[in-house]
């Protein structure tokens, strides 16, 4: 997705079909880091692709590893517990899963073999505690600076230092699990002899640890558990890479899925693939939650199938603990309980990204929510009167995939509201395909659609226009002139004569369009070149005289209308084709000032032109498009005139987005 600074989300209304979900994230890192430590080569397949999983194979590759792509597979060539790389600098975003880890095992690696390394991340990491398990660290013996704060990242982890193996390493697991899982990932690579690691407090979010111990014995390390107050690595342990490594799908991300399901799939399930009963993420428990709020959920081993139970959902009071990241989904479920629901003893929420107490508890409410919150819960109350809102995201990944749920609230009040949310591409942290994905499977009302018409005549830069406004909102295009322009070169193709409409309007069913990528195939054949020349622009205006090829590309165009919006340019866009677009605007730039443009635009692209004649054309066309009697070139009524003669590009883009914000209700 392109860095939009927003995404709206019109009203939905249903949900149905097949998804298949990326990789998961805490398998993915842990898995990457395992294999990094073991010796010799790891193929690692459906690992997730994401920013964080980005930063952990650059930090990788800084370390000496081998890390290259084999068809869809990641091969990591591990170090096999010897530092390649004696100093380097480590950037690893905010992703926790990178920084607890490696920071563990670069710090006892420094201490063993003598080295500098430094970890940082961005602002919000800085801000997101690892004094704990620096602490522990230390207290083994390791050296460790803090470069910012104290108990914060940035560190740095330097060495040769003498360990002290001998007594139990203690560490906290009631503020983070992922302490207790950097220690037990990276023990290993000092276990002469058995070594203790002991629980301080009540440790929190035991599924990932099970997620660890799973990964730690799948590369040769039979870690020892006494109840969760201790672990002990045996004497002697070695990491042995597996050969190959199936990741799964990720657990936390199938929520939203789950969510859906119980909100929305009425006729059909909604069918995750990628996780099911025998996954090994905690995560999946989250399906007993989103039971008891009514989802009627099938499992099998590596899938789930979900639908509406009962409705409205019911209002639970559940622990959160072992489910926390995927827990947050609950919250937007909640407004369409029956009653109050509240989540508890997710204190850790306040630690992640970002506070997602604070930060589910304010977008909640700008929808006209009631939620109360304390230090470790969280209470939503049902919503009825929807507000229309722009939720920020606070680049909390989850907080954007869980506020898509709201624009389901046509389904419990009349007044349907569109969500607004805002920079909604933090989303490539876990899930960069997310919105695509969920667009494949829900149901819009097509009125609910939005709809941009850019019309005008001729080298108006309609086309360029609908371009840049379609990619600001993360829109559709329709470019309706190369229809047109198909159909024209089809029928010429075809030997056709020109004037006979209804020759020219039968083949338009038969041709085999294909639209991708700013290009347009015509069977296997990429005609956007062939398109785009004058000639053809000729023959389009001589074929879209006849109403009955208006009405045979009619259909086509409606069928571009798909979420989350359409931009759609032509002649007749406004008018006759999409008559309810909630901003239609018309370009009236002169005939002189649309010759001169298409004379630099053929100049640069090395072809030879006269303006005279070139302004000629572009008149004759006008003309023709003026005059036909099958939606002829005029401005619809509502449409805004925009002269855009004497404007550039981007003043344009901005007149359009302001037009389009102003009709917008955030
Ligand atoms: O916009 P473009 O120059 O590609 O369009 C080629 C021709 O197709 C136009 O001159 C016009 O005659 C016809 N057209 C149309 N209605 C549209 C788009 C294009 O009649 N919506």
């Amino acid at each position: 997705m392109f860095k939009i600074p927003f995404l709206d989300l019109p009203p939905l209304r249903g949900a149905a079909g097949a998804v298949r979900l990326p990789g998961s994230k805490s398998i993915s890192n842990r898995v990457l880091l395992l294999a990094a430590l073991s010796e010799g080569k790891t193929v690692v397949r459906d690992l997730l692709a994401s920013d964080d999983t980005a930063v952990m194979l650059d930090a990788l590759r800084a370390l000496g590893c081998g890390v290259w792509n084999e068809g869809d597979a990641v091969v990591i060539d591990g170090l096999g517990g010897r530092l390649r790389a004696r100093e380097a600098k480590l950037f690893l975003g905010n992703a926790g899963t990178a920084m607890r880890p490696l920071t563990a095992a670069l710090a006892l690696l420094a201490a063993t073999q003598g080295a500098s390394f430094e970890v940082s991340g961005v602002a919000r990491m800085h801000e997101r505690p690892i004094g704990d398990l620096v602490d522990a660290l230390r207290g083994l013996g390791c050296e460790i600076d803090d470069l910012g704060n104290a108990g914060y990242p940035p560190l740095r982890l330097r060495g040769p230092s003498t360990l002290a193996l001998d007594a139990p390493v203690r560490v906290r697991g009631d503020v983070s699990s992922q302490f207790l899982t950097a220690l037990l990932l990276a023990l290993p690579l000092v276990a002469e002899h058995d070594i203790r690691v002991e629980v301080i407090g009540e440790l929190i979010s035991k599924p990932y640890i099970e997620i660890t111990l799973a990964l730690l014995e799948r590369f040769g390390i039979a870690v020892k558990r006494e109840g969760w107050e201790a672990f002990i690595i045996p004497a002697a342990s070695r990491y042995r890479s597996p050969g190959e490594v199936f990741v799964e799908g990720d657990a936390s991300s199938a929520s939203y899925f789950v969510g859906l399901g119980a909100i929305a799939a009425t006729d059909a399930p909604i069918r995750i693939e990628g996780v099911g009963s025998e996954s090994l993420q905690g995560d999946v428990r989250f399906i007993e939650a989103a039971a008891a709020m009514g989802a009627q959920i099938k499992t099998g081993p590596n899938w789930l199938e979900v639908r509406r139970g009962a409705w409205p959902l019911k209002g639970i009071t559940l622990d959160c603990n072992h489910i926390p990241d995927a827990a947050m989904t609950l919250t937007v479920m909640a407004l369409y309980a029956d009653g109050a629901t509240t989540l508890t003893n997710i204190a850790s929420w306040r630690v992640k990204e970002t506070d997602r107490i604070a930060a589910m508890a304010a977008e909640l409410r700008k929808l006209g929510a009631t939620v109360d919150e304390g230090p470790d819960w969280i209470r939503v109350e049902p919503l009825k009167d929807w507000k229309a809102a722009a939720i920020h995201t606070y680049d909390d990944h989850r907080v954007a995939m869980c506020f898509s749920l709201a624009a389901f609230n046509g389904l419990v009040t009349d007044a349907a509201v569109p969500v607004r949310i805002l920079e909604p591409h933090c989303v490539a942290k876990t899930f960069p395909d997310y919105f695509e994905t969920l667009f494949g499977v829900v149901i819009a009302n097509a009125a609910d659609v939005p709809v941009i018409t850019i019309d005008g005549p001729t080298a108006s830069g309609k086309g360029t226009l609908a371009d840049e406004v379609g990619k600001a909102l993360g829109f559709g295009v329709l470019d309706s002139g190369a229809l047109y322009r198909v159909a024209g070169l089809a029928a010429r193709r075809a030997g056709l004569n020109l004037d006979d409409g209804d020759a020219v309007a039968a083949i338009v069913p038969t041709l085999q369009l294909r639209f991708g990528d700013g290009h347009v195939f015509l069977g296997q054949e990429d005609v956007s070149a062939r398109l785009r020349a004058e000639a053809t622009g000729l023959l389009a205006s001589q074929v879209a005289v006849h109403p009955q090829v208006r009405k045979a590309l009619h259909q086509l165009q409606l069928d571009f209308r798909r979420l989350p919006g359409l931009v759609a340019d032509g002649r007749d866009m406004g008018t006759a084709i999409f008559p309810d677009a909630s901003l239609k605007v018309f370009l009236i730039a002169s005939a002189a000032t649309r010759a001169e443009r298409r004379h630099k635009q053929l100049i640069s692209k090395g072809i030879s032109a006269n303006i005279d004649s070139l302004r000629e054309d572009l008149e004759a066309r006008d003309e023709r498009d003026k005059n036909r009697s099958a939606s002829p070139l005029v401005p619809a009524q509502d449409a805004q005139l925009l002269d855009n003669s004497a404007l550039t590009i981007e003043a344009s883009v901005d007149q359009v987005l302001d037009w389009w914000q102003q009709r917008r209700p955030f």
